[in-house]
């Protein structure tokens, strides 16, 4: 394993929350690895008056709650005493000063020019001051040794993130910038490159003529939380789509790369984006579904509606779940549609990209085989579970020609038997290591707000009325059942890989975990949507059973 070379990792916003839980657990778990060279500084920035000592307690705090291996009090001091606390008002040109000689100074006792990392883990809007005083500060001027990390979200809408890329890039060059979407450190969503392109045998049916349809689904049990004051102004479509599932959308549509250079996977992904159809403005209705969680029921627990969550406003019509539908026009997937949603408060934490395959030209099995029309499917789930899932037909035992769905499947946890590491371990490894694979180019941010900014002008010009429009705990709202089934196609349940066996999420198997009572399974049962009405077999198969039904009154 290559080891990084002497590193100062600046973060600015070390008191945060995405500090604290996210992003000093990683650093900790790479170092209890081996994995951060010797010569290795945290310089946190911030505007309290803490010291050393005070920030070491508290990050200390986030690493017992989020860092979940054993370890030992020698443990936190060995990684404890490279941690510095600089206080500093990030907007004033002084404190890049006083940086600037604290570096150095570092580098005087290495006797090494290290690589620096300045971390901007601060509220978004603060991005293009922190990267414009850097580099007024000469921090930007080395391209090989200063980098310079960006959190999603990159902008509000195109227009402000062509601004703040036009900033970044004034200072620091493309090769300098990693633009973090955590989804991409994730094992689940790397390994989708590498069951596509390291197998022979799913590429050649990677197209418009084996596949009917993909959804990308990413589900979520928690609601806002304590981010209203961000969430408010960003919503489902900026918070998830724009990045996550548009990420996971390039990777299961792009082309196979020649290498697995950085600039090469990125191209690929980029060229994906600039094929989707652009959403026509008028229609822009026809392509999307927003939707924003009322009261429910999630596990076994009364939740409140969007609108009664701290911070948010009574009148709020920020969305919480998002659908949006895509095509790409180019040979592989012309006319194959892409759905892709996203919500809070729903059913179960699920998230798993669905290839529908095409039913097959001829059906020679009688009706009695009961077969449907096209069950087959590769499901990758990407999270809790881990793994792939597929989904066919397969002769039922006995004497006549009855055809059951079947699954096969590949678990994580069964076949490695050890956790998958943290995305943002991952990710912080590959910026010490300057690799820019897994991170963000600006043509492809601004390539994807591109996409959805039809969608986002319609919502912002037109009032939703009946928000809120699905219960928490439930699949979503009865519109979005309404976006795929104008195609003549479904949403299924996702599918689930406990304890190594292939089940889908449904509403039953959620009350039974949750030991419900009575009255709220009633509750839930009265804000479930369509979908949940169902039973498992025709939520599995609808066209299976609508054909059933078709022959029965035939
Ligand atoms: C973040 C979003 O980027 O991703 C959150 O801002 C969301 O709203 C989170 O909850 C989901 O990440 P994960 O890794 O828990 O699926």
């Amino acid at each position: 394993m290559p080891t990084p070379n002497p590193t100062i990792f600046v973060i600015f916003g070390i008191t945060g929350d995405l500090a604290w839980r996210k992003l000093i657990p990683a650093l900790f778990s790479l170092y209890m690895a081996h994995r951060l060279p010797e010569k290795f500084v945290l310089i946190g920035v911030g505007r309290s008056d803490d010291d050393d000592e005070q920030l070491r307690g508290h990050l200390e705090s986030g690493i017992r709650q989020f860092y979940h291996q054993p370890f030992s009090a020698q443990d936190w001091q060995g990684f404890a005493q490279s941690i510095r606390y600089q206080k500093a008002d990030i907007t004033d040109a002084g404190a890049y000063q006083q940086l600037s000689a604290t570096l150095q100074q570092i580098e005087q006792t290495w006797q090494t020019q290290a690589e620096r990392i300045f971390y901007m883990a601060t509220p978004p809007f603060m991005f293009g001051r922190i990267a414009s005083l850097l580099g007024e500060a000469g921090l930007s001027a080395d391209r090989t040794h200063a980098r310079l990390v960006v959190e999603k979200p990159i902008g509000h809408d195109l227009a402000s993130a062509l601004e703040l890329n036009q900033t970044l890039i004034q200072h620091f060059e493309e090769s300098q910038i990693f633009r973090i979407d955590h989804y991409l450190g994730k094992e689940t969503v790397q390994n989708i490159m590498a069951f596509r392109f390291a197998n022979p045998m799913f590429e050649p049916i990677w197209n418009r003529r084996y596949v009917d349809h993909v959804t990308i689904t990413v589900a979520e049990e928690l609601g806002v939380g304590n981010r209203a004051g961000y969430y408010e102004h960003a919503g489902a479509l900026r918070d998830m789509v724009q990045n996550h599932l548009i990420q996971l959308f390039c990777l299961v549509a792009m082309e196979p790369p020649v290498s697995f250079e950085a600039d090469e996977i990125r191209n690929k992904k980029a060229d994906v984006l600039h094929a989707v159809r652009p959403i026509p403005a008028e229609h822009a209705g026809e392509f999307s579904v927003r939707g924003q969680y009322g009261p429910g029921w999630i596990k076994g627990e009364e939740v409140p509606a969007y609108r009664e969550e701290a911070g948010v406003a009574p009148e709020s019509n920020t969305e919480t779940y998002a659908a949006i539908k895509l095509f790409v026009d180019n040979w592989r997937w012309q006319d194959v549609p892409f759905y892709l949603r996203t919500g809070k408060r729903l059913a179960e934490t699920v998230s798993e990209v669905s290839i529908r395959f095409r039913a097959v030209p001829h059906q020679a099995f009688p009706v009695s085989g009961k077969m449907g029309r096209h069950p087959d499917r590769l499901v990758m789930c990407i999270q809790p579970d881990e793994g792939i899932v597929l989904k066919f037909y397969a002769k039922q035992p006995g004497p006549e020609m009855h055809l059951k769905p079947v699954t096969m499947h590949f678990s994580y946890q069964e076949e490695f038997k050890r956790p998958s590491p943290e995305a943002y371990e991952t990710l912080l490894w590959d910026i010490m290591l300057k690799d820019q694979t897994l991170f963000m180019r600006a043509d492809q941010v601004e390539a994807a707000w591109r996409i959805l900014m039809p969608v986002l002008e319609e919502w912002a010009n037109t009032e939703p009325d009946d928000f809120p429009n699905y219960g928490s705990g439930t699949w979503g709202p009865e519109e979005a059942e309404g976006l795929i089934s104008a195609d003549g196609r479904y949403w299924l349940l996702p599918t689930k890989l406990e304890g190594g066996q292939v089940q889908s999420c449904d509403l039953s198997a959620l009350r039974a975990k949750t030991n419900a009572s009575e009255a709220q399974q009633r509750a839930l049962v009265q804000a479930g949507t369509s979908s949940e009405k169902q039973t498992e077999e025709q939520a599995e198969y609808p066209e299976a059973q609508a054909e059933k039904q078709e022959v029965m009154t035939s």
